[in-house]
This record gives structure tokens, C-alpha cells and sequence, in this order.
């Protein structure tokens, strides 16, 4: 497995031994890799205090050392409908089913990322803190619920958690200073996400053939002199910022002064305005502790209704495509001043686009697809933030913060023989081309296989070219695609599986892995109930037994989602 030993090194590990007494296993569940880089740098600063770490995927993780563990540290996201993320499944069951063990005596604290707009925030999170204390742990220090924007939060849990490790320990205090720095990380670049990297933007070009529906972009970015470094299967994050029309909107709604310099954080950091609602704050979601902080701030009588027990249904469906600028016109929330509503308002969160390049193919440049989000409701033209300031706003020779973001949960197989399927439809398909990209420059010899779809053939084939040229050169063995609206009937990619079940079952008997990227709501819902079927169908396995076979290909990493 991949599992991660990381201990102190040697040299300080003699000097510190009277400090090292604590063992701390982390454990990572997310999507995206946002807990998995949380967990690593949450392990660095515990080697900095002399601590013996182990950082674990939960998916690599042998529920049956569980009794062993001294500490364990639990950073996870949450979800769709409060559910676990892929890699945390197995253990989230194993953790709540009869087999799992006592846990006294042992210390424990959870990080939960999450959502805010989302009804069942942090669900995975409070589930597992709730679990552990069932089980007898002991809280080691109080969960922490992270909002989109998680920075802070977390360096906040961190902390606390650091102090409480230390406080069982405390001959360990006197080690920060003497435990010397990771190597694992030095060779790393300065920029990340909590320092991105202003890029310049080299290519922007919309993707899609005239007359149709969509626009979709295909970015490319210089990452040179930066140092960021990327495999296939990672993201690029972008810091993005609000339609300045939108802005300007909802200054003058509010009879704000667009100069009138606001703190926008803790530290008391200063913005004009303007500027702050164009890159620092979210003016695009409104979500329920929104509203109420708006309710209070206003003293709105009928926003407080709206938010008292009874209109629950009402407040879900206020809440659905509306804005800011929405809201203060529909409850008239004049007279507040910017300061105080910018102090209840969500940091702008970044934006993670899969990366549809291989550096190997373009050293020094990173390149995204991203789909236009815009559309119309309530009587206003709606705009996606990034994609529309990606698709209007942001030209060749601009620049954009970036950073990169790692996904463990996203990764070729190490061996090149290993077959590939692939199924990725509409702007799923760009880590693929990241895929097929690395392989045909690190030559590997296994088969790939890639299922693609969106509306039509003529107007909305992403990257034709670079397939063609693939299958012509033996890189891609084989495409299926399907084009939804090219006939009466839709078409999608998990159609043109089922018809080809016979021959994708038995590239999985052979070891194939299985890549899904793109939609999760509709699309990999539909396409996991396809694999199923293809399982039962020609592996003559029972439903149940089908999908037990999945969530161990998707255990051994033989079946991996990046879905959104
Ligand atoms: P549609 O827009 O015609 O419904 C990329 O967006 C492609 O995915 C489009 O062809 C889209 O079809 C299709 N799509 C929509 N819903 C899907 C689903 N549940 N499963 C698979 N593909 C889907």
C-alpha cells in the first residue's frame, strides 16, 4: 500500500529520546486531497515535536491495529448527503459495524471538513467523533468543523491539538526546538495553497465548435519559476474573483462606499471595499448560518421567520440558485454597514480544477478544462465565479493565483503494464488526457480504454485531436463514445459500457484499474450502478456481491472517482 512511515530522523530521534513517548497515528478520508494535505502537514509539525507519526489514507489503514493506537487523528470530508468520501467508506463502516473493538485508553480528536450550504455539514466528521467516544476513546481535544474555506479552522484544531499532545507529555515541549526540520517536504515549493503562485495565463481557448450550447475552456498556465511540481490525477486551485457587475450591485443596493476600507480578517488586515467583495468574500451562496447572521444584523422580521422550525422547506428553496445581492433585495437589508456584514459573509473559496496536462508533456505549464457555468434565474443572469472570470475576464499574458493541489486518491497505477479504463464524460475527461498524455511520454506499454460523452459529435468533442492522434499511435487502445443528443434517444457513456460489458469485465479480471472523473450527482451515480450490473451480468455475482467486489477494487485502489 501506500501507507506512510514518517518518523523523526535518526540523528534527532537519539537526542530527543527522554521527549519521543507519544505514538500518533493520522488518518485521512477526502475526495480531493484536502485532508490527506492537511494530514501531512499536520505529521510534520508533530516529528518537529518529537513525536512517532504514522499518516494513513483510512483506506490503507488495518482496522485491526485500531486497539493498538496510543493517539489517532481524524481528518475527514463529508460528502453528497453527509456520506463519507470514497477512501473513508470501509473504515467509517468497519468503525460503526459489531466488529469494531473498545478504544480505552486511547486519545483521540477529530477535523471535519465540510460545507456550510450543505444540510448535513460535516456529517462524517461528527459521526466519527461521536463513534470514538461510544467506543471509550478519550477526546483528546474538541472537533473542529471546517467551513469550504478551511485554513484557519484547521491551523486552529492543529494547535489545540499540538498543545493537548504536549500537555500529556511534557518533557516534549522542550524538543520544538531541538527536533530539526522534515526532510520530506524541502524539496517542495514555496508556493501552496495558503501562498499561491501568480501565474501567467499562456492560452485560453474556448473548446467548443460554434452553435453549441456550451463554452468550455481550455487553460494554459506557465508554471515556470515557480518550482510547483504535478502528477496526473492532481488539481490546480485557483483563487478566483466575483463579476465585478455583481460587486458593483450590491454596493449600490446597499448604499455602500466602494472605497471605505474594511478589516477582512482577525488579523485586522485592510480593503478597500470593492476590492474586498471582488477577491476576498462569497457573494454567490447564500447558506442557513448566513441568513440568520443577516437576520440578526438586520433584525428583519420576516428573514427570522423564514428561518424558524416549520419553514424549513421554504427556507431549502429560497436558498437554492439566489445570490447577496438577492437577498438584500428581497428583504431590503439596507442600513447595515459594510463592515459588519462583511464580518458574517464566507471567505471566496478556491476553486479545484482537474489538471489535463502531463508535465512531462509540457514541463513548466499546467492546463485545465473548465465548463462556463451560466444561466438564468429569478429574472437575472446567473455567472459561475471562476469559470466566467476564466472565460471573460482573463486573457493570455494575465496572471492568476495558483497552487497545486496533490490527490492521493487519483493516481495511475505505478506498474505501466496495468491496463486503464477510463470513463469521463463532458469536462471529466481532462485528467485523461493527463493520463494517456504521461504514458505515451514514459512509454508504458498497458492498454488503456477511454469512455467519453457529452452532447454532440460535431460541436462538443473535447480534445478529438489528442484521442485521434492516441489511437492512431497505440497510446489509447480503444474509445467508446456517446454523444446524448445526436439522436432521439440520450446516450451516455455508461450505454455504451453496458453494450461492451463482456469485453470491460474481462479487462477488469485481468487487472485493469478504473477511473471515473466528472459529475458525481447523476453521472457516477449511473455509472457505479453500470459497473455493477457488468459484474453481476458476467462475473454471475448477486447485486450485494457486485458491489462488495467494487468497494474492494476501490480498496485495492483499483477503482478511484474524481467526481464533483
Ligand atoms: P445531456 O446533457 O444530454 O443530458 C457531458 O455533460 C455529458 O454527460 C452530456 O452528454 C450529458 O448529457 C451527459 N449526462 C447527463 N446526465 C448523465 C448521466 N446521468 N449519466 C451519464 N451521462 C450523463
Amino acid at each position: 500500500g501506500t501507507t506512510l512511515q514518517v518518523q523523526s530522523n535518526p540523528a534527532s530521534a537519539a537526542v530527543l529520546k527522554a521527549a519521543v513517548s507519544q505514538e500518533v497515528t493520522i488518518l485521512f478520508g477526502s475526495q480531493t486531497g484536502n485532508c490527506s494535505g492537511l494530514a501531512q502537514k499536520l505529521s510534520k509539525k508533530l516529528k518537529e515535536q518529537g513525536a512517532l507519526v504514522t499518516v494513513s489514507s483510512m483506506s490503507d489503514f488495518k482496522p485491526n491495529n485500531l486497539k493498538k493506537l496510543q493517539n489517532l487523528l481524524i481528518i475527514v470530508s463529508t460528502h453528497g448527503e453527509g456520506e463519507p468520501p470514497d477512501n473513508a467508506i470501509s473504515f467509517y463502516e468497519f468503525l460503526h459495524g459489531k466488529r469494531a473493538p473498545q478504544l480505552d485508553g486511547m486519545s483521540y480528536s477529530v477535523l471535519a471538513l465540510g460545507d456550510t450550504s450543505y444540510e448535513f455539514f460535516c456529517q462524517t466528521g461528527k459521526d466519527f467523533d461521536k463513534r470514538l467516544e461510544e467506543l471509550g476513546g478519550k477526546r483528546l481535544a474538541d472537533r473542529v468543523d471546517c467551513d469550504v474555506d478551511f485554513d484557519e479552522s484547521a491551523a486552529e484544531w492543529m494547535s489545540e491539538v499540538l498543545k493537548a499532545l504536549n500537555a500529556g507529555n511534557p518533557s516534549a515541549s522542550s524538543s520544538l526546538q531541538t527536533a530539526g526540520s522534515s526532510s520530506a517536504m524541502e524539496t517542495e515549493s514555496e508556493f501552496s495553497r495558503t501562498n499561491p503562485f501568480h501565474a501567467e495565463i499562456l492560452e485560453n481557448l474556448n473548446l467548443n465548435g460554434r452553435g453549441s450550447g456550451r463554452d468550455t475552456r481550455h487553460v494554459e498556465i506557465s508554471l515556470e519559476g515557480s518550482g510547483l511540481q504535478y502528477e496526473p490525477g492532481d488539481s490546480l486551485g485557483i483563487y478566483p474573483e466575483n463579476h465585478p457587475e455583481l460587486v458593483n450591485e450590491l454596493i449600490e443596493a446597499m448604499d455602500w462606499n466602494p472605497e471605505e476600507s474594511i478589516s477582512v480578517n482577525k488579523h485586522g488586515d485592510q480593503l478597500a471595499l470593492r476590492e474586498a467583495l471582488l477577491r476576498h468574500y462569497e457573494i454567490t451562496v447564500l447558506t442557513k448560518p448566513l441568513l440568520a447572521q443577516a437576520a440578526e444584523l438586520s433584525s428583519n422580521a420576516q428573514l427570522k421567520e423564514l428561518l424558524e422550525p416549520g419553514h424549513e422547506q421554504e427556507l431549502k428553496g429560497y436558498l437554492g440558485e439566489r445570490d447577496l445581492l438577492d437577498l438584500v433585495q428581497d428583504y431590503q437589508l439596507k442600513g447595515i454597514s459594510a463592515q459588519s456584514f462583511a464580518g458574517v459573509l464566507r471567505k471566496l473559496p478556491v476553486r479545484l480544477y482537474s489538471i489535463a496536462s502531463s508535465s512531462k508533456a509540457y514541463p513548466d505549464e499546467v492546463h485545465v478544462t473548465v465548463r462556463t457555468v451560466r444561466y438564468d434565474a429569478y429574472g437575472r443572469d446567473r455567472y459561475g465565479v471562476c469559470s466566467v472570470q476564466l472565460a471573460e475576464r482573463l486573457q493570455s499574458g494575465d496572471s492568476v493565483p495558483v497552487f497545486i493541489q496533490h490527490n492521493p486518491n487519483f493516481k495511475l497505477p505505478m506498474n505501466p503494464d496495468i491496463p486503464i479504463i477510463m470513463i469521463g464524460p463532458g469536462t471529466g475527461v481532462a485528467p485523461f488526457r493527463a493520463f494517456l498524455g504521461e504514458r505515451e511520454e514514459s512509454g508504458a506499454e498497458g492498454k488503456t480504454w477511454l469512455f467519453y460523452g457529452d452532447q454532440h459529435f460535431s460541436t462538443d468533442f473535447l480534445y478529438q485531436t489528442d484521442w485521434q492522434r492516441w489511437l492512431k499511435d497505440g497510446v489509447l487502445s480503444r474509445m467508446d463514445v456517446a454523444f446524448s443528443r445526436d439522436q432521439d434517444q440520450k446516450v451516455y457513456v455508461q450505454h455504451r459500457m453496458l453494450e461492451k460489458s463482456r469485453e470491460l469485465y474481462e479487462w477488469i479480471q485481468e487487472g485493469a484499474c478504473v477511473y471515473v472523473c466528472g459529475d458525481e450527482n447523476k453521472m457516477a451515480h449511473d455509472v457505479h450502478a453500470a459497473l455493477v450490473a457488468i459484474l453481476e451480468q458476467e462475473g454471475g455475482l448477486s447485486s450485494e456481491a457486485a458491489t462488495e467486489y467494487l468497494l474492494q477494487m476501490q480498496q485495492e485502489k483499483r477503482f478511484q472517482r474524481d467526481v464533483y
